[in-house]
């Protein structure tokens, strides 16, 4: 018997961020919207805990502990007292979500493991009980598993739902090469040096604009401040983002920590003609539409305590 997992990516359409903390972590002001790109998380009962990944990135996803269905698989166990075979999974992960940074692909696969094995077992951890694991994983997996959109504060795993009134159209660029999320941290750090950094608010306008649906408006309130330290590490951006907006996306922006830069569009049709322009600018190695809200970790396969 096995339990499926269907959990989407993110698009940050608001990353505001304060100064670092005495534990090395930001409290943020972090915006999410959870869009149409999914990853599959499937566990089976085995004799080893044992990752495998399918899809186009797979080579790029880490097969061991490390891998956040790995550790989301074992929180669970340890905090209900599994051990040995009773706790032993093969998780499979098809993977559709660009392995690329910025789009919360590893948290999402750790949300759909954490709701998969907690099927599986029968464990029925309480919502509160999900988060709090999916909290002690990584800032950004309470929110695969909530999805929707959703105001992130303290280091981004304090979440509040926002109301959303329409859908929204996306283009996603993915770039050349990764980015890695402490080091662009870093960067904000050093860039922000003998600067006031604010203390991170979430912005009126830009919650209006979800809950009105309006791409418009949404457009003209997005902002990320990671974005100058991901352009500094990684300039060739620049060029990703300029190439959108020639092409007439109403927004560009790096996604959350990048390298994924996120171009917002009126409708399907023009993210489809964004879409094509990125494509023929050779300034990305791939590239997805998707849009959003879409709701977050969901069973698809009913298991045996399901
Ligand atoms: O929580 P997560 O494991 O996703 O964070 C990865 C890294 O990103 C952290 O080790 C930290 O360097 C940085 N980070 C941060 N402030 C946050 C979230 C992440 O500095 N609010």
């Amino acid at each position: 018997m096995s339990v499926t997992v269907r959990v989407p990516a993110k698009v940050n359409v608001q990353l505001a961020v304060g100064a670092a903390r005495p534990d090395g972590f930001h409290d943020l002001a972090n915006v999410f919207l959870a869009v149409g790109l999914h990853d599959e998380v499937t566990v089976t009962p085995a004799d080893e805990l044992r990752v495998t990944c399918a899809g186009p990135d797979a080579d790029q996803v880490p097969l061991d502990r490390t891998n956040l269905a790995a550790r989301a698989a074992l929180a669970l166990a340890q905090r209900h007292g599994l051990a040995g075979p009773e706790a032993a999974v093969h998780i499979h992960i098809a993977k559709d979500i660009p392995v690329a940074g910025g789009m919360a692909g590893g948290s999402a696969d750790g949300a759909g493991a954490l709701l998969a094995c907690d099927t599986l077992w029968g464990t029925r951890a309480s919502r509160e009980e999900l988060l709090d694991i999916c909290a002690g994983l990584g800032s950004d997996v309470p929110f695969s598993l909530v999805g929707g959109a959703a105001l992130g504060t303290g280091r981004g795993e304090r979440l509040r739902t926002l109301d959303v009134g329409g859908t929204f159209h996306w283009v996603f660029a993915m770039a050349g090469r990764g980015l890695s999320t402490p080091a662009v941290f870093r960067e904000f750090d050093r860039l922000a040096q003998g600067l006031d950094v604010p203390e991170p608010v979430a912005s009126r306008e830009l919650l209006d604009a979800l809950a009105k649906g309006d791409p418009d408006a949404l457009a003209a309130a997005v902002s990320n401040d990671l974005q100058p330290a991901a352009l500094s590490l990684f300039p060739e951006l620049a060029d990703t983002l300029a190439a959108g907006r020639a092409a007439g996306a109403l927004a560009a922006l790096v996604s959350g920590s990048g390298p994924t830069t996120a171009f917002l569009a009126r409708e399907a049709e023009s993210a489809a003609e964004v879409a094509e322009a990125l494509r023929a600018s050779g300034t990305c190695r791939t590239v997805r539409t998707a849009s959003g809200p879409v709701p977050g970790a969901t069973v698809v396969t009913p298991g045996a305590a399901a």
